[in-house]
């Protein structure tokens, strides 16, 4: 487990890129955190870290979005406004099934059981005017 402060934007945006590149294809990423806490700012970073191109948008009113990458696909879930789990199910069960790329979980706190047993927990939480505290497990 890891904690880092971040005092900046763009440092969760560089704490993302840390993590998004050691990861191996297959891995889930469960991010928790609450409004405006930086998550959308630490996937593109993720994307980025990845291999990715392209920003990593908020995807406010989009269950799904995918970043072609040359090392496979990232899928960046929303759970904001998900109604159950189920309907997540229905509608990305193939994307939460691959395992060439990254699937990223976005409020992934709000439907546990979605999230597999292994996935990279990561908890992003406001501590003060443009402080925020990353926690990464393992
Ligand atoms: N250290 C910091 N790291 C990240 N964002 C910060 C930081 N300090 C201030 N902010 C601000 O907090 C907001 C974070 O926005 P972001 O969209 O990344 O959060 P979010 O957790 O995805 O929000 P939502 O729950 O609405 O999806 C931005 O307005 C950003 O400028
Ligand atoms: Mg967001």
């Amino acid at each position: 487990m890891s904690l880092t402060v971040s005092t900046h934007p763009e440092e969760t945006i560089a704490a993302g890129r840390v993590l998004g590149a050691r990861l191996v294809p297959g891995t889930v990423v469960a991010l928790a955190g609450d409004l405006g806490a930086g998550k959308t700012h630490f996937v593109r970073g993720l994307v980025a870290g990845w291999g990715g191109t392209g920003p990593a948008t908020s995807p406010t009113f989009t269950l799904l979005h995918e970043y072609a990458t040359p090392r496979g696909p990232v899928f960046h879930l929303d759970l904001y406004r998900a109604r159950s789990a189920a309907e997540v199910w229905d509608a990305a069960h193939d994307e939460m099934s691959e395992a060439t790329g990254l699937l990223v979980i976005e409020w992934a706190d709000r439907f546990p059981e979605l999230v597999p047993p292994g996935a990279c927990r990561v908890s992003l939480t406001a501590a003060g005017e443009g402080r925020r505290e990353i926690t990464i497990e393992p």
